[in-house]
């Protein structure tokens, strides 16, 4: 948990970089590293990030499939709200898959990244999932 303070506390100022590679698009050396880490394990089953390197289910008219969030822009608060509270509805996702400074490493890593295909579109033949609109 120390080097995930650490990385908290880098986390600010940093760019975005890294798109276009296979899996994590945030190198290791990425204040965000760990929150991208940690949301590919705990939330990649159900949400699309590609700088996650997620798909979600690949399924999106299943119910349990949460929001593509590469299409939405999420505050680092509403993440964190969205975890504490099983989305926004708290029907379906979850509450507390991660804690702490693992859920505040999360939100930091989804407010910086979520709706990337705003501003930062893949280009045909990026590897970045099946099914781009
Ligand atoms: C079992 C599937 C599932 C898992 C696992 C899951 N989610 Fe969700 N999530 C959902 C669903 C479904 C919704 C939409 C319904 C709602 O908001 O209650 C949602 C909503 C959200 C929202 C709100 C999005 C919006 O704009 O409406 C955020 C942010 C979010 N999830 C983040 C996360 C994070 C971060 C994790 C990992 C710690 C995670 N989710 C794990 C299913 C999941």
């Amino acid at each position: 948990m120390i080097l995930i303070a650490a990385v908290i506390a880098a986390a600010l100022g940093i760019s975005a970089c890294g798109y276009g590679e296979e899996g994590l698009a945030v190198k290791q050396d990425n204040p965000n590293y760990n929150g991208a880490v940690l949301f590919a394990t705990h939330c990649s089953g159900c949400h699309t990030l590609s700088a996650a390197g997620t798909q979600g289910s690949g399924n999106r008219g299943e119910r349990t499939q949460g929001p593509n969030l590469n299409q939405r822009e999420e505050s680092y608060n509403d993440v964190l709200f969205a975890i504490q509270n099983g989305g926004f509805s708290g029907a379906i996702m979850p509450q507390n898959i991660v804690v702490g400074k693992e859920a505040e490493a999360v939100a930091k890593f989804v407010a910086k990244y979520a709706g990337s295909a705003a501003e930062n579109s893949p280009r045909p033949g990026q590897k970045t999932g099946p099914s781009e609109p």
